[in-house]
């Protein structure tokens, strides 16, 4: 069992809905699970974890979502170095490639940059991510769930 803290934004709900399925893929695998809305939450609200998830889709031109942006820069210092880290990024495929899903290569830069373990590809949905909840994003958690 895991202790897994995923936090996010969600501008219009998707990433939301994609949060909580991840989290009752891994809650049903018994993994003790931290939801956090990156709009509510500080630095110093995010206790200890095994796994860490970010959450953030793409807005205005490859940025982060603006609640996620603000948390995730209180968040620059956080030290990561070793810590099991993954990313769930959402976009639209009508955006040019340059901006396309650009939250996630954020959010794994900064992973690198932290010298995070990142233990598994990102999530990366490009279209309403309703239809894929029970197939392409539970099959994503039950995939990490089998690597912690
Ligand atoms: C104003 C606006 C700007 C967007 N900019 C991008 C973008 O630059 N790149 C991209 O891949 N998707 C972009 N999107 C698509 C969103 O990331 C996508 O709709 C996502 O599912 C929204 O997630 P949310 O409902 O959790 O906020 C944009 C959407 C809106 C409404």
């Amino acid at each position: 069992m895991s202790n897994i803290t995923i936090i996010y934004g969600s501008g219009g709900g998707n990433t939301e809905l994609v949060c909580e399925k991840v989290a009752e893929v891994l809650g049903a695998k018994n993994h003790k699970i931290t939801l956090l809305k990156a709009k509510l939450t500080k630095p110093e609200d995010v206790g200890d974890f095994d796994v860490l998830i970010l959450a953030s889709p793409t807005y205005g031109h490859g940025q982060l979502e603006t609640y996620f942006e603000k948390f995730f820069m209180s968040f620059q210092n956080a030290d990561l170095k070793g810590k099991k880290c993954c990313t769930i990024g959402l976009g639209d495929m009508k955006y040019d490639s340059d901006y396309l899903i650009e939250s996630a290569n954020i959010i794994e830069e900064f992973y690198k940059e932290k010298e995070a373990e990142v233990i598994i590809r990102p999530l990366k949905i490009a279209k309403s991510p309703i239809p894929h909840l029970d197939g392409l994003v539970a099959k994503w958690a039950e995939e990490l769930s089998n690597l912690i």
